[in-house]
């Protein structure tokens, strides 16, 4: 016998890992929360910085927390000229999100505190890294079309600020809603993959720097943050409302995943999207591609008329491309763009799994031959 307990649950399906006070997603009634406020409720009253200071401490903050908790941002959202460099030389040819991984785990060996395990420390790399996220971001989307990079200003809202440092232009209050929205949507959505990396790496005792680095890695696969690009490319490809029904159903056919449909969690509508859908209508009639918002709406109707029933329905990713392509981002910036907002959960979760820390160590049932098989040697082989 080479293991008692035999049962497999692949890919952690249905596995409770840990308990969380920091926010729960609802798959069978479509409901997110972050600490006990509906997603809706923060979406429409709330902002990203308040959202992420809910997050990183549990309760909403009152005015003088919440400047405060600004003013911090505000002292290391600047970067440093080597890490302007750094970005400047490798955007050009990589993968956004293998520029803000390489990024990020430059500026943790920059940290003299990266090697400390104290949680005051890795609360410090928590904020220090989430300060300067919308610089960073911004400084890739630019460097990666050879433009200079764009100092942050104190005076702008995260989500201001990250569009500022990407455009160089001060967005209006409407762009700069949407941009807030899309950040709060996207700040933490339970034990997802990339936030269940964080939690193996800090279980470790590792620094703050490579939990996020190790998020940042896992969320840039298509099954998961990558879904984005892939689901706008899609939506391109189908062009026009009348093309959504013979296109879908020639990919299903071919047993195609549609990029932007289906989550492992919901089974019914994603609330994010049902947000996400109207900023969508909004924000492209704005900006002259409204044909594509029609086009996906289409695609939506096929899709739900054919695997609804199996509980697939669109998820926030599909409406997000949309938004970010009618804002002016490239389709490659949208996974950085959904990092940028991560970061709040990855480290929320991070510093509370730490408080009461246990090494992840799960099993793998052995497969392979029994054994013990005889050595030959290679000229004998
Ligand atoms: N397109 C076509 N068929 C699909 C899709 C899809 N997007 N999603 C699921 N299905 C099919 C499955 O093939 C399965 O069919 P079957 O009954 O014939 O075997 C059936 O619907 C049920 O699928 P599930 O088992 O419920 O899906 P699962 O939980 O394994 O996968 C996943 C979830 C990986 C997200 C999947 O839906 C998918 O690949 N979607 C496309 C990628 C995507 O949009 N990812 C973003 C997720 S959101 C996020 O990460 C922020």
């Amino acid at each position: 016998m080479m293991q008692a307990d035999t049962e497999v649950h692949k890919g952690l399906e249905g596995v409770i890992v840990t308990e969380s006070s920091v926010g729960f997603v609802d798959g069978q009634a479509g409901r997110l929360v972050y600490r006990g406020y509906n997603i809706e409720t923060l979406a429409d009253n709330s902002n990203y910085e308040e959202v992420a200071y809910l997050l990183l401490y549990g309760h909403l903050p009152n005015a003088k927390e919440f400047e405060n908790f600004r003013a911090r941002l505000r002292t290391t959202m600047d970067l440093n000229a080597d890490v302007v460099a750094l970005i400047k030389s490798i955007a050009p040819k990589a993968h956004p999100m293998s520029v803000l991984r390489t990024v990020v785990s430059f500026i943790g060996a920059q940290d003299q505190k990266s090697n400390s395990t104290d949680l005051r420390d890795q609360e410090e790399m928590s904020l220090k890294l989430m300060s300067k996220l919308p610089a960073i971001v911004g400084t890739i989307s630019r460097a990666s079309k050879g433009q200079d990079a764009i100092k942050p200003d104190p005076e702008l809202s995260y989500a201001a600020n990250f569009l500022y440092c990407s455009t160089g232009k001060r967005p209006d209050k409407e762009h700069e809603k949407i941009m807030d929205t899309c950040l709060i949507l996207h700040a933490d959505h339970g034990s997802n993959a990339s936030t269940f990396s964080a939690l193996v790496t800090i279980s470790t005792l590792a620094d703050m720097y490579s939990a996020v680095t190790s998020a940042i890695s896992t969320l840039k696969g298509p099954l998961h943050g990558g879904a984005n690009e892939l689901a706008l490319e899609t939506i391109k490809k189908v062009a026009k409302p009348e093309n959504a029904e013979h296109v879908l159903s020639e990919m299903l056919a071919k047993k195609e995943k549609i990029m932007g449909f289906g989550h492992r969690v919901y089974k019914v509508y994603d609330p994010r999207a049902r947000i996400l859908k109207k900023y969508a209508e909004s924000v492209t009639r704005r900006n002259g591609k409204e044909d594509l918002f029609r086009t996906a709406e289409q695609m939506e109707k096929v899709m739900i008329s054919k695997l609804g029933e199996k509980g697939i329905f669109p998820n926030v990713d599909f409406y997000s491309g949309m938004v970010y392509d009618s804002l002016g981002f490239d389709s490659r910036m949208f996974t950085p763009i959904f990092a940028l907002a991560r970061i709040a959960g990855w480290t929320a979760r991070s510093l509370e799994y730490i408080r009461d820390n246990k090494l992840f160590r799960p099993k793998a049932k052995y497969i392979g031959e029994a054994g013990p098989k005889e050595y030959v040697g290679i000229q004998k082989r």
